[in-house]
């Protein structure tokens, strides 16, 4: 996923690419660049690395003028270097271009269209440039037009070409893109957040449509270059991009933030002190004579919370559930039909996989409902039904607040599903309901008791080459999401594994001192738990026990535990995770990792 900004106005637009681009980083950071209009024609300036080179660069050269372009790349076709790096140009210097997205048929384009012309970069990118000057007429919406007609896969553009030296051009396709008009003129972006300070209000770029974006007007064309007219949208307050209000990573402030973020996602949804999904097409009637199973599509961390709400469904329910990677979901022709209700999981709303996996499964006759935290996303404009997470803004790569408002959704999912077929009864469901409502309090509780311990235990960990998290049911799904936030932010290797599972293989890599972390909230099958720990502990692990306040006393011979307040079963992974991410969090902290930027990632992977 990348980041685009541009804007059309009456001042140094350099200082509003380079802080647009600041806020767009956690799109992408392998190499940052901005092209600008000025006297001499189009200026650029472009570097590897995160954006406080091109702040410098920019500076040195002295780069100015009223309108530009930036982008900041996380690498997919061709590496992490300045020549690949955005914003690309065509060889006589008349167009600049930004692009978010994949060309999927840029070889056959680069031997059909473009046969004989040379090219600067090994990426994508640099077709659709060349493209624009080969079918360029004078008239720039007639030659993108033509240009689109001939790209496969999603693109994102912003376009400054030098015979409109006061005017952005941009298009979208499967990739996000906003515009926003000011008194002098206006903005390109990829998301509404990074520019919300000079514009409550927005325009969203929709598949094929043309913008042209100058100093005193913003007008839309459809795919075939005919004029249309659209309607703004308000910026949603919550979904702005917050400051770190004094934290010293987005990570810490967004894992602190979680009660709340849990408080106003659950709340919407209980009403009278029963489930409400009044905007959700599912009926008792759906539930009880259509439905027959239920899949769970998602990513990485909202793949995780499938898995929660798989077992959730299977178990209170009765209702057959999966939990399915959608980029593994897409490719292996689902038994799904009209039966099935389809659940797509994604904070950003954007990841490629899942839209992927969402319009398979909608051609598949799929009842289609996703639990999404961005409004205006793809994925929510493409779904038949959302549940929308209102964790507010995350801008961390590393999911906290996000996965947890999932969970809440699903357990309200769940006892909807349940509600439907008869299998809840009134007493059962005014308990979890109000168990529900209690979970902020009791995430703020767990944050309370165990952040100083993960601070501590950080330092034990911080050393380690290996890491096993184990658990079993849904003490597994969460050492799912336990492991991956370690992995992900602190770079060192960790694996979730069913503590059954241990034995019939990983466990001859545990030799002593190695870490392992066993959630053992499962009180039914806790001696099994037990049993396992016993079997790491023989092996010399360096053991940290996860569980509730009722297995307090059961666990008081280890030296390293989380405990966490009792809630019912059904609900605890939401308890058990949030010391597993601040341990995640103060492990990277301790090696001195990018906690907020991960080396490698991005906040939303828009490409396959
Ligand atoms: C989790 O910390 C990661 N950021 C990543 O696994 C993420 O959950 C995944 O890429 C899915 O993203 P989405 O929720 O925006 O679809």
């Amino acid at each position: 996923m990348c980041g685009i900004i541009g804007r059309v106005g009456s001042d140094n637009v350099v200082p509003y690419l380079l802080n647009g681009l600041e806020c767009l980083e956690y799109r992408g950071y392998d190499s940052a660049g901005i092209a600008v209009h000025t006297e001499n024609g189009i200026s650029f300036c472009k570097t590897v690395g995160r954006l406080a080179g091109l702040r410098e660069k920019t500076e040195n050269e002295k780069t100015s003028g009223f309108v530009g372009i930036g982008h900041t790349r996380w690498a997919t076709h061709g590496g992490p270097t300045e020549t690949n790096a955005h914003p690309h140009f065509s060889h006589d210097r008349k167009f600049a271009l930004v692009h978010n997205g994949i060309i999927e048929n840029s070889n056959e384009l680069a031997e059909t269209e473009l046969a004989g012309v040379s090219f600067n970069s090994e990426t994508d990118t640099e077709k659709v440039v060349h493209l624009l000057t080969k079918y360029y007429n004078g008239n720039v919406v007639e030659t993108i037009s033509k240009v689109i007609s001939l790209l496969k896969g999603s693109y994102a553009l912003g376009i400054l070409c030098t015979d409109y030296p006061n005017t952005i051009f941009s298009t979208a396709m499967a990739s996000p893109m906003v515009v926003a008009q000011t008194q002098d003129g206006g903005f390109i972006c990829s998301d509404a957040g990074a520019i919300s300070a000079y514009s409550k209000e927005y325009y969203p770029v929709k598949n094929g449509e043309i913008c042209v974006l100058n100093d005193s007007s913003i007008s839309f064309f459809s795919p075939d270059g005919q004029p249309m007219e659209k309607q703004a949208v308000k910026i949603d307050v919550d979904e702005l991009t917050t400051d770190k209000q004094g934290y010293e990573h987005y990570m810490m402030l967004e894992m602190l933030q979680q009660p709340t973020a849990i408080k106003k996602t659950i709340m919407p949804l209980i009403k009278d002190n029963k489930i409400n999904l009044e905007n959700v097409d599912i009926t008792d009637d759906y539930i009880q004579n259509t439905l027959r199973e239920v899949v769970i599509v998602a990513c990485g961390s909202a793949y995780h919370a499938g898995v929660v709400g798989k077992q959730l469904i299977e178990s209170m329910c009765k209702i057959r559930a999966s939990a399915e990677i959608a980029s593994e979901f897409r490719y292996v022709d689902p038994l799904i039909d009209e039966h099935t209700l389809a659940v797509f999981i994604s904070q950003s709303g954007e990841t490629a996989d899942t839209l992927a996996a969402l319009r398979l499964a909608k051609q598949k006759g799929a009842k289609i409902l996703s639990i999404v935290n961005v409004s205006g996303s793809a994925i929510a404009n493409e779904s038949d039904n959302v549940i929308f997470t209102r964790a507010g803004r995350e801008v961390a790569v590393a999911t906290t607040k996000a996965y947890s408002a999932q969970l809440a959704v699903l357990y309200a999912l769940t006892l909807r599903l349940a509600k439907g077929k008869n299998m809840l009864a009134e007493d059962v469901e005014k308990k979890m309901i109000h168990e529900l409502a209690s979970l902020p309090q009791k995430i703020q509780q767990t944050i309370d008791k165990n952040i100083e311990k993960a601070e501590l235990y950080a330092n034990k960990f911080a050393e380690a080459t290996d890491i096993y998290y184990i658990g079993r049911r849904l003490d597994y799904a969460a050492s799912l999401e336990a492991s991956l936030k370690m992995k992900e932010i602190s770079y060192i290797h960790s694996e979730a594994y069913a503590a059954g599972e241990l034995k019939h293989g990983t466990l001859s890599l545990v030799d002593p001192g190695v870490p392992v972390v066993a959630l053992a909230g499962d009180a039914e099958i806790f001696g099994k738990t037990y049993s396992n720990i016993c079997e790491v502990l023989a092996r010399g692990a360096h053991m940290l026990v996860v569980t509730n306040e009722s297995n307090a006393e059961l666990v008081s011979e280890f030296e390293d535990t989380f405990i966490v307040p009792d809630t019912l079963p059904q609900f605890n992974v939401s308890l058990q995770i949030v010391p597993l991410q601040l341990l995640s969090y103060y492990t990277a902290k301790k090696k001195g990792c990018d906690i907020d930027k991960p080396k490698n990632l991005a906040k939303s992977v828009t490409v396959e």
